[in-house]
């Protein structure tokens, strides 16, 4: 059944992050910060990205990516894509379908890797690290979040949110403890116990936001996250979205074809034939608090 889930990253345990059960106070409601930090390791791990966060979260430079589609035949994919993206910023990539910027996103996410061009995520180029070292960055530094929701069918909302932190070696019950805080912190907590049949799409993307947040990671893609939703309930996970991006300080780059989306979010990447054809600048930009 993780058929289902082939391009969400399933990360093998590792070892070296051994980490200590969550603390958790369900009567007061922590806040979203503290769901978040809420583990030693965790704030371990956000102290250490602090110390790399003198430039930007995310660059990307000169970006090529061809498809092969046959003997002597390929798309091009990525012609030279390049962009930066700040610590704190929710930043929206659109542009028309076959733009690459799926395949932009992909190749952030370290799912894929580029025919040239450099990936650098908080300060460290990924193309240059061997595969134990990808698995570690792909699992906890970055989440995905995508249009038609891939959870497990077999498994409730709270085992899906889990499953991500029990790849990354923390322990089941910790894992599952922090699952229902998240669970509580998209606003589902009483679901929890549900298969993702038995939601609706809103409630089944709350899941998944969820499952993005389980390893603490600095950046969370999605692509077309409201694509499947009908405009109220869109408008409702662009809330949540901007809500963990602004207590949390999680960057989020959205691929999206709703201008609502690009709306909420800080500035809009806009591709075209393979490149940034134009990359609105803010006038502020964002920081952590
Ligand atoms: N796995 C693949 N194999 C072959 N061609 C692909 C593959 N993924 C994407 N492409 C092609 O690469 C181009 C960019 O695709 P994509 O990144 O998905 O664009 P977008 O997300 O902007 O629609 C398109 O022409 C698409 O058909
Ligand atoms: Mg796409």
């Amino acid at each position: 059944m993780l058929g289902s889930m082939s391009s969400y990253t399933l990360a093998t345990s590792d070892r070296h992050r051994q980490l200590t059960a969550p603390t958790r106070d369900p009567k007061n409601g922590s806040s979203t910060r503290a769901v978040l930090t809420a583990n030693t390791a965790g704030a371990k791990a956000e102290k250490t990205r602090a110390t790399r966060m003198n430039g930007p979260v995310i660059e990307v430079r000169n970006l090529v990516k061809r498809y092969r589609l046959g003997k002597n035949n390929h798309v091009h994919a990525l012609r030279g894509a390049s962009l930066r993206v700040e610590a704190g910023e929710m930043v929206a990539i659109v542009g028309p379908s076959g733009s690459g910027k799926s395949t932009m996103m992909h190749l952030i996410g370290c799912l894929d890797t580029p025919d040239s061009g450099d990936v650098i995520i908080n300060g460290r180029r990924t193309g240059g690290l061997k595969g134990r070292e990808l698995t570690t960055l792909r699992s906890t530094e970055v989440g995905f979040i995508f249009q038609g929701f891939n959870l497990v069918p077999t498994m409730t909302a709270l085992e899906n949110v889990a499953l991500a932190a029990e790849y990354a070696g923390l322990p089941r019950r910790a894992s599952r403890a922090r699952a229902a805080d998240l669970l509580e912190l998209v606003g589902i907590a009483d679901r929890a116990g549900h298969l993702p049949s038995e939601l609706s799409g809103g409630q089944q993307q709350r899941v998944a936001i969820a499952r993005a947040l389980i390893n603490r990671p600095s950046i969370v893609f999605g692509d077309e996250p409201t694509g499947d939703l009908d405009t109220a309930t869109s408008d409702e996970i662009i809330s949540v979205m901007r809500t963990i991006n602004r207590e949390t300080g999680t960057t989020f780059v959205l691929v999206t074809h709703n201008p609502e989306v690009a709306e909420a979010c800080d500035r809009t990447i806009r591709m075209r034939d393979g490149r940034v054809e134009d990359d609105e600048r803010p006038a502020r930009v964002a920081t952590i608090a």
